[in-house]
Parts: C-alpha cells; structure tokens; sequence
C-alpha cells in the first residue's frame, strides 16, 4: 500500500493497481447507504409500480373488448363497461400514427432505463464495501471529455430523432384531404355537453355523434370543426385521434375514420369547470345504411302525439322552451340540447347515463341530484308535473 497525495494506492495479491476498483466500491457502498433513506424506498416503490402497470396495462388491453354495437337498454354498469379510453388500441389512422410514436418513445425510454439500471443494479453487488476496504480513501476523479462529450451528443441525437418524427406525423395528420364522400360535422363544447351539427344534412343534435362506414365496410372520414360556447375545453377520443383544444373564438381541427363499427368513447381533456369529468363523448359508427336511417329520422321535426299534450304545454310554458329546441315547436333554445330526437340517443347528460325514463324522471325533477353544478336548474316543479313533461320527452323519438 502506499499514499500519493492523500490518496492511498492499494496493490493487489498478484501485485496489480487496485484503485480503480477502490473507486467503484466506494461509489456503489455509497448508493447502498443512500438506500436507506426513506425517499430513496419511496422512490423505489413508485418505480416498480410504474413497471408493473405497464405490463398490467398490457393485460388490460388484451382483455378489452372491442366496442360491440349493443341496442339493450343501457345500464350505468353497461355505459361504464363500453368505455374504451386507451390510445394503445388504436382505430383509426391518426390515433395509429399516434400510437406508433408512443411505442417509439416507449422504445427509447426503456433502452435507456436498461442502460442505466442493469450496469448500476451490476455494480451495486460488484463493488459493495467490504471489510478490507475501511479507511481507504479511494483516488477522487474529476472530469472526462470523452465521456461528457458521450452524454451530451447521444441525447441530443436521440431529442432530434424525436422531433423529427413527431413533426412528420403532425403533418401527415394535418396534410390529409378530405375525400368526396367525407362528413362534415361542426362540434360546439359547452359547459358540460357536446353539440353536433352536421351542415350537410341541415340538423343539430347532441352528444352522441354518428359516423358513417363505407358501404364496402372500410373506414369513411370524419371531419370536425371545434368551437366553444364558452371556455376551452378539449375533445379526445383517443382510439380516433388525437387530443384537440376546443378555444372560444378559433376553429380548430380534426379528423378521424372509425374503422370498426360500435361505440367509440372520449372525454373532454381540458379542465372547464365542475362537471368537466361528466364531458364525455360517444360516437357510433355504423353501417351507411343505418347511418342514412339515423340522418333521415333526424332530418324530420318532433313527431306530435295528442296523448302528451299537458307535458308539451307544460315544457313550452316553463323555461325549458328557452333553452332546449324542439324542431316543429316553439322551443327554440340555444343554450341547452337540441331534444327533437331525445330518445334516439342512448344516453342523458353528456354520455354519463343512460336515457331511461328513470333517469329522466328524475333528472327533470332536479338535475342537480345526478349531476351537481350543471346549468340546468331544478324547476320545481310537482311530481304529477316532471311525470308529464317526462311522458312528452319520451315520445321525441
Ligand atoms: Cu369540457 Cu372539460
């Protein structure tokens, strides 16, 4: 042994200079110390938990059922069961493009993570303190240009690549044209609900948007514009395409080509106030020939049945007729749904229950009871009346 500088020069047995492996040990006794530290365990913990997800996130994904096309009466437990949020199942060409650069970064991110971890898990039992080792100040080194140059350059390269191919997939998404037999439908968020007009056909309606398969099956695109009522919200439905802002006073936009038929589902992605969780979004993507059914029973105004009169006259005398529109009537309102088919669509409330007449008795008695905080009041009125407004909603059909 000898000391140069304060630093102790060790040899070993067959007489070979023992300081680099000094300096290892020491480092890998230190990292061994600092895993005692409770926020180093933490740490631990939270990263194996991330690991696990991920290969339990795969499972999930292999069980989920692709969305069938169900015409039962919907359920809570049903509507929760179709919902498929996941951007790794894509079904449809922007949401595909969009999974393929997730796994990429995936790729690269666990490369890096086995660059790191595998070389350092090695040298924490390699290079462990032992016995012989106490009081042996190891060399201290600072400095290495080829090894920064390593750690600066690698990065920069791989924060390029990256780049790159997310601007080529923005572009390849943005530059599509809309072919001859696209449909049009001009999406307006509001504070907590969707509204769909589709401009070709001359309708508005609300919540559920339907998209067309080609007559062959094969996928026929949707293209979108979004605008806000009020404040930004985000529209994403994330087996589609990607996640877009919805800003007052701009049109952004959007495409998507449902490729399967059945209901695709979204959520608004952008905190606008206390029902923004209860923003979802549903599509249904069906066949050309009920998709031509749906818009021609769309097209027509409210069907009159004489037998629900005293629920008509009573939704056009209270405030209902100033904010929802009934075409053929004289409610005209802008602000809430457009109720002339109502009950065409599966589900109330922006896609969070299921349009029974349960649940519209007692959403018209107070809708504040299933969903606190949104803009429609309880109108108090009696139970003899919610029963005849309801009677009337459920022959908007
Ligand atoms: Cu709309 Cu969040």
């Amino acid at each position: 042994m000898q000391r140069v500088g304060g630093i102790v020069k060790k040899s070993g047995p067959n007489g070979k200079d023992e300081t680099d492996r000094l300096v290892s040990r020491r480092i890998g006794s230190a990292i061994i110390r600092s895993m005692s530290l409770p926020i180093v365990r933490i740490c631990l913990v939270l990263l194996a938990l991330c690991a696990s997800n991920l290969f339990l996130g795969g499972i999930l994904l292999a069980e989920e059922p692709t969305p069938g096309d169900t015409n039962a009466v919907p359920t809570l437990k049903t509507l929760q069961e179709d919902r498929n949020t996941l951007i790794l199942d894509p079904e449809s060409p922007p949401a595909r493009t969009i999974a393929e650069v997730f796994y990429l970064v995936l790729g690269i991110v666990v490369a890096i993570f086995l660059l790191v971890f595998v070389p350092l898990v090695w040298m924490l039992f390699r290079f462990r303190m032992r016995k012989e080792d106490e009081g042996i100040e190891p060399p201290q080194i600072y400095g290495s240009n080829p090894i920064e140059l390593a750690w600066t350059v690698g990065p920069a390269i791989i924060v390029f690549v990256l780049f790159l191919v997310t601007a080529r997939s923005i572009f390849e998404i943005e530059a599509a044209v809309p072919p001859a037999d696209a449909v049009h439908v001009r999406v307006i968020g509001h504070q907590w609900w969707w509204e769909y007009e589709y401009p070709e056909y001359g309708f508005i309606t609300a919540n559920e948007l339907h998209a067309p398969l080609a007559k062959d099956g094969s996928p026929r695109p949707v293209y979108l514009d979004l605008e806000s009522a009020d404040v930004i919200h985000s529209f994403w439905l994330p087996q589609l395409s990607g996640k877009t802002d919805v800003i007052p006073g701009r049109v952004n936009h959007l495409w998507f080509a449902a490729e399967k038929p059945g209901w695709y589902k979204g959520q608004c992605a952008e905190y606008c106030g206390t029902q923004h969780a209860h923003m979802w979004l549903r599509v249904k993507s069906e066949s050309d020939e009920d998709f031509s059914a749906w818009v021609k029973n769309e097209q027509r105004d409210a069907s009159v049945d004489p037998s629900v009169v005293e629920g008509r006259t009573l939704f056009m005398k209270n405030a209902c007729a100033n904010c929802h529109t009934i075409r053929g009537t004289t409610a005209k309102g802008k602000f809430a749904p457009d109720l002339t088919h109502l009950m065409s669509r599966k589900t109330i409330a922006s896609g969070i229950l299921p349009n029974t007449r349960n649940y519209l008795l007692q959403w018209v008695r107070n809708p504040q009871t299933l969903k606190q905080g949104c803009n429609m009041p309880d109108m108090k009125l009696t139970q003899n009346e919610v029963k005849k407004v309801v009677d009337f909603l459920l022959t908007l059909q």
